[in-house]
């Protein structure tokens, strides 16, 4: 391949997205694809630090900080991570990218201010690099509940945000994939099973690849 593919998973909490990154790498490997898997806030170094900052710090911080923070770690790990990757011809698939600040940081947090949503979009820009693809996997907030306690994993700052604040991420999302409909594609991943949405997803990659 020229030039790489790069792919984005997003969604909210407990709906699927570690079960269908951990499924994409090995079907795309084993068909012999150099694949980079990683995620967000992280990936880099760097941006891992930023990520305990951002998840785990002791001090909250303010809105435009926050979304600042976020794309901190984000130029890192493109700079450092997903650009030379991609420049290496690899597929890059990442777990959360800018749509999320825009669902959490834009629709959750700011409850779709204008003036916010536009700083995260000149921002995007800035970056100068978006998906070729995106992935929106949604489940209904029980399913996505019930996963996220059998996980055990411990709870973020976003996961203790109370219930309008998940809702208002939710339909941020469903916002996102109707002003985006040729990058992004729905799955319902309570509707399939988890082989099911990942043939999906990697038929999806494949047909990327063949139009590249
Ligand atoms: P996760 O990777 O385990 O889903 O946790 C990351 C958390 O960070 C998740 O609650 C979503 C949140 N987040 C934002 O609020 N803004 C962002 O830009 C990104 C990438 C993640």
């Amino acid at each position: 391949m020229a030039k790489g593919l790069f792919v984005t998973l997003e969604g909210s909490e407990g709906v699927g997205k570690s079960t269908q990154l951990r499924l994409l790498h090995s079907a795309l490997a084993s068909l012999g694809h150099d694949v980079l898997t990683t995620r967000e806030p992280g990936g880099s170094p760097g941006a891992e630090d930023l990520r305990q900052l951002l998840l785990f710090g002791k001090n909250p911080l303010s809105l435009r900080a926050e979304i600042l923070t976020h794309f901190a770690a984000r130029a890192d790990h493109l700079d450092q991570m997903i650009t030379p990757a991609l420049a290496e011809g690899q597929i890059v698939i990442c777990d959360r990218f800018t749509d999320s600040t825009m669902a959490y940081q834009g629709y959750g947090r700011a409850e779709g201010e204008p003036d916010v949503l536009d700083m995260i979009s000149r921002l995007q820009s800035q970056l100068g690099r978006d998906p070729d693809v995106t992935f929106l996997l949604e489940a209904p907030r029980d399913v996505a509940r019930l996963r996220l306690a059998a996980r055990g994993a411990p709870v973020d700052r976003y996961e203790q945000s109370d219930e309008a604040f998940h809702a208002r991420v939710s339909a941020g999302f469903r916002e996102i994939a109707r002003q985006n409909t040729g990058r992004i594609r729905r799955l319902q991943t309570d509707a399939h099973s988890a082989e099911e949405i990942n043939s999906l997803i990697v038929k999806d990659i494949l047909s990327h690849i063949a139009q590249a």
